[in-house]
């Protein structure tokens, strides 16, 4: 504190003096001194640089505050189904969404289409057996489909079998992703998850907030009999708590669990690549390691690892399965013709392969992640430094704003993070997700989940918006949090099934009504409703 009193002293003196130059230079340094205070690394241009230029860009789209306002009443509030021609800027999802390099589109120009063991495939299975330091690849098109063709084989008879015995599987882990859930749900598993505690403290630091707590796997493994316990599953990073990292030792200490217990790990390793740049950059013994071998120590430790490559490898559509089991791998093999196709594409053309095959490599370059994750990061301090509540430290992949803490008069049983949703979109024409209480749906008898957090997320697409692009989106949100004590919530309309928040439509809630509304609300999450086996399972089964 002494030292900011005696700069601002200085700064007086300087100003007196007419001395402008010098004054924005200290000006900056106060900056950097209360950055540290508020817990917040100032980054550098050099920390900030791209690897890349841009050669090709596509115009935005633009829309006027009616216009939206009309798009919001025709969709029920919710901004997954607005129009894409009236976003701005668009925060989603980071999947699928990346801007693919020159590379990758030249690549696609000389894919081989050809329909079993095409050049492209073998060059792609090269690469990804690099990658995850196995032979036994499995190209999916996306990660749900590698969730469909590994859930079915491993939960489907696991679950028949426990049924016989009056029990039900259990799969556990740190937070799985929703269609992560709903691809255990449909297979008749239940899922209990165990972050560790500190992921639900937004405001606090630490370093690896994406950890399961090992205590609680335990616990939940002794109480449903290993026997019953469909599989472990890690979700790096960890996704649905804020795009936060597991760590090494994390990942060492669920393994030996798992094989304690005899049961199989999973690896959900959709954002795998990033979440090795900051094991890199956190945990120590790694300083010094590359990306590329601390991937693989990941991969060594689970039985089988699920990649959507719409994230880390830069990809429109791709996805793999990688195991070092044969056995497994024939068995995924299996199902992989029937629902996706040969084994030597699954659902994916030859120019979808030979992208993901280079977008493999560019994912895990070191200079991309620095850029990519220090993007991200800047975004936050941005926010931070506004008092913007917001997931501390940034994740990999985005911005998760605390919806409950930006909006403390409203009830959380009132979609706090799905209203602010419609309202930026509504006033900036900038679209977020909800990683909340819509998103979490109801659980397998039917009753509404409520979730630890309910955060509001501003996913980064990899190599897509510039700086200033999000610059944009922090004042947006600034002058929102000035006006937020106006701001209500959201009730059910008509709840959408099985992964509902796709398709359910919410009433705006003024924040006056919410008492008279509670008990009406409270009784309508507590009644069964419709769900994951009404919706996708067949009848009798
Ligand atoms: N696992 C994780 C951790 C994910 O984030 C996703 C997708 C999937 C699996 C499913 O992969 O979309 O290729 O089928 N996440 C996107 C998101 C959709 O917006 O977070 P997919």
């Amino acid at each position: 504190m002494k030292e900011i009193e005696e700069k601002i002293k200085k700064l007086y003196s300087l100003l007196a003096d007419n001395n402008f130059v010098e004054a924005s230079k200290l000006l900056q340094y106060l900056q950097k001194l209360l950055d540290k205070k508020m817990g917040i690394k100032t980054l550098s241009a050099a920390d900030l640089l791209p690897p890349w230029i841009i050669k090709t860009v596509q115009m935005g789209s633009s829309s006027t505050e009616t216009e939206r306002q009309r798009e919001l009443i025709r969709t029920g509030n919710n901004v997954f189904m607005v129009r894409a021609e009236t976003i701005a800027l668009d925060l989603l999802t980071d999947s699928g969404t990346g801007a693919q390099s020159d590379i990758q589109w030249g690549k696609i120009l000389g894919a081989d289409e050809r329909y079993a063991h095409s050049i492209t495939y073998e060059e792609f299975l090269s690469t990804a057996q690099v990658v995850f330091d196995t032979n036994f690849i499995l190209p999916v098109h996306q990660g749900r489909s590698a969730e469909n063709i590994v859930f079915t084989m491993l939960l489907r008879n696991a679950v028949a079998e426990a049924a016989k015995r009056g029990k039900a599987v259990v799969c556990t882990g740190n937070s799985f992703f929703d269609t992560t859930l709903g691809n255990c749900f449909n297979n008749g598993a239940q899922v209990i998850t165990a972050d560790c505690p500190e992921s639900e403290n937004t405001g606090q630091y630490f370093d690896f907030k994406g950890n399961a707590d090992p205590q609680k796997i335990i616990s939940i493994i002794e109480k449903a009999g290993p026997k019953n316990i469909g599989f472990i599953l890690m979700t790096v990073v960890n996704n649905t708590i804020g795009g936060q990292p597991v760590s090494m030792k994390n990942l060492k200490e669920i393994w030996a669990i798992a094989k304690r217990y005899n049961i199989l790990l999973l690896l959900d390793a959709a954002r795998i690549f990033e979440n090795a740049y900051f094991i890199k950059q956190r945990e120590t013994g790694y300083e010094n390691k590359s990306i590329n071998k601390i991937v693989r120590e990941m991969a060594s430790l689970a039985d089988v690892v699920l990649m959507s490559c719409k994230k880390d490898a830069i990809v429109n559509m791709g996805g793999l399965v990688a195991t070092r089991d044969k056995r497994l791998y024939e068995l995924f093999r299996t199902r992989c013709i029937l629902v996706e196709g040969h084994y030597s594409y699954g659902g994916m053309s030859g120019r979808d392969l030979a992208a993901l095959e280079q977008g493999l490599k560019e994912g895990r370059e070191e200079s991309h992640l620095r850029q990519r994750i220090n993007q991200v990061a800047e975004f936050g301090n941005q926010l931070k430094r506004l008092g913007i509540p917001i997931q501390w430290p940034t994740g990999s992949h985005g911005v998760f704003l605390d919806a409950r803490k930006f909006l403390p008069h409203i009830d959380k049983n009132f979609f706090p993070a799905q209203r602010l949703c419609a309202e930026i979109y509504r006033r900036y024409g900038i679209r977020p997700v909800e990683i909340g209480l819509s998103m979490v749906g109801r659980d397998i008898n039917g009753i509404k989940i409520i979730p630890a957090t309910d955060l509001v997320r501003f996913t980064v697409p990899r190599r897509v918006y510039t700086g200033e692009h999000l610059r944009f989106i922090a004042e947006a949100l600034a002058d929102m949090f000035e006006h937020r004590e106006k701001i209500g919530g959201l009730m059910y309309d008509r709840e959408g099934t099985g992964n509902g928040h796709f398709t359910s439509t919410f009433k705006m809630v003024e924040p006056k009504q919410i008492p008279i509304l509670r008990d009406e609300v409270l009784k309508d999450f507590m009644t069964p409703k419709t769900t994951y086996k009404d919706n996708y399972l067949p009848p009798n089964f």
